[in-house]
Order: structure tokens, then C-alpha cells, then sequence
């Protein structure tokens, strides 16, 4: 499902990857953690195709294969529709677009893939009332909790039953009830569409619970 080669990222000076090199199964509930400043956000970003690996040396080149597709190869446009079907993301930034309600948030994604509106809000629904959301679908952004935007944001990232799903501290800002749901959501997804999870987190409890858990130390993967 995913096969990274040799990811390097430097920031100047500063070389945050040293060479990863991953392998996902799809079906997969991959589970990433380390010190803060490891590099697992830029991993992610660069996993999750919306940042790109530093040229690294010729003989030992860079490659990212996600779905069976050369990621560094393609151009903007197939990438950005590439991610709009195959990938979900649940960030620490959730970044809901203020002037619409949560169930249009979630509603967006699916509309760009060109789905029904009656279709897509009966499923957006569906998800906002799994994740306890069902009373604040017609309320903005603004208007709601850290945690309920976390998790409106969460499923705005499920909306297309994305392939691979990839999340930066998804539970980190929920309180212990909402976070143990957002944890079963994720392997119920895993067993109903055999959906694949890279996760970036500090929760003990779900780094556990994954089928393996990368340890990121000093931009590489010391467990690969
Ligand atoms: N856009 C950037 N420009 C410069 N340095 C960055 C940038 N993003 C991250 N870094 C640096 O890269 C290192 C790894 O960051 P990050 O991937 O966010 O680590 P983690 O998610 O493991 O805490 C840190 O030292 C961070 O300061
Ligand atoms: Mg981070």
C-alpha cells in the first residue's frame, strides 16, 4: 500500500529525515511515536503526499509508491486528485473553513470528488452522529468545543472512505470518552473497508493498540 525509499527532508541545515524507509500493508493500523522534533509531522506531510521529500543522493535514490502510484512523478493536478480519493487526514491543526456549518465541512471533500449531495449528507450524518455530534451538525466552527472541531474535522477526513487515512495526534485534544471513540472508529474502519491508518500519536494506549509501532528517533525510524 505504501512503500517509501529513502525520504530525506532537510530545512536548510537542518536534516529532520535521514532516510526512511517504510513499508505499509494495506489494512494496516501503523502507529508512529517519538520525542517531540523526531521529524513524525514531516514524515507524515511527506507521506501524505502534501510536502516533498529533499533530492537525495543518486544511488541510493528517494521513492514514494502509495496505491501502486509513483507520487514523486506525478504533477500537481493528478496529485491533489489522487489525495482527494485515496487519502484522509486528521490533523492537529483541524482548520474547518469558518463560514460553513459542520455538516457542509464534512459535506466538502466529497462534493469536490463530484458525489450527490443527498448521498454524501446522509453518510456526513451518519459519521457526525457515530463521533456525538448529531446535535451541533448545523452550528460553524466558531460556535464549537476544541474537541467537537476535532472531531467534525475527523469525519470531513472519512467522508470519501479514503484508502489510507493519516493522522497527527488526532486524540490530542479530546477528553478520555471522545478520544476511546475516535480509537474504536479507527479499527472499526480498518475491519469494515479494510482502510489503512498511519498514526502519529502520544496516547499510549493507541500506539499499543496498533498492529505496529514505529519508533521515530532523530529522523529515522529505529525499529523499521
Ligand atoms: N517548515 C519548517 N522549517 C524549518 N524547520 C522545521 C519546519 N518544520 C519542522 N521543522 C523542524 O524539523 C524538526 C522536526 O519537526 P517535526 O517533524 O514537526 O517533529 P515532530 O512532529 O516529531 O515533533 C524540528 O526540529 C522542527 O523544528
Ligand atoms: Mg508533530
Amino acid at each position: 500500500m505504501i512503500h517509501a525509499k529513502n525520504i530525506h527532508k532537510f530545512y536548510d541545515q537542518l536534516e529532520v529525515l535521514k532516510g526512511v524507509d517504510l513499508h505499509i500493508k494495506k489494512g494496516e493500523i501503523v502507529s508512529i511515536v517519538g520525542a517531540s522534533g523526531a521529524g513524525k509531522t514531516t514524515l507524515l506531510q511527506i507521506l501524505g503526499t502534501l510536502d516533498k521529500p529533499s533530492s537525495a543522493v543518486k544511488e541510493n535514490e528517494t521513492s514514494l509508491v502509495i496505491n501502486n502510484e509513483d507520487i514523486l512523478k506525478m504533477n500537481d493536478k493528478s496529485l491533489s486528485k489522487f489525495r482527494n480519493l485515496n487519502l484522509g487526514f486528521i490533523f492537529q491543526f483541524h482548520q474547518l473553513l469558518p463560514e460553513f456549518t459542520a455538516l457542509e465541512n464534512v459535506c466538502i471533500p466529497a462534493y469536490i470528488a463530484g458525489k450527490k449531495v443527498s448521498e454524501t449528507e446522509k453518510e456526513a450524518k451518519k459519521l457526525l452522529e457515530y463521533l456525538g455530534l448529531s446535535h451541533r451538525i448545523n452550528h460553524k466552527p466558531n460556535e464549537l468545543s476544541g474537541g467537537e472541531q476535532q472531531r467534525v474535522a475527523v469525519a470531513r477526513a472519512l467522508i470519501n472512505k479514503p484508502d489510507v487515512i493519516f493522522a497527527d495526534e488526532p486524540s490530542g485534544n479530546l477528553d478520555t470518552h471522545s478520544a476511546e471513540n475516535l480509537h474504536q472508529l479507527f479499527f472499526q474502519l480498518r475491519d469494515e473497508f479494510g482502510q489503512t491508518l498511519v498514526i502519529v500519536t502520544h496516547n499510549e494506549e493507541l500506539a499499543n493498540m496498533a498492529d505496529r509501532k514505529l519508533i521515530m528517533v532523530d529522523g529515522q525510524i529505529s525499529n523499521p
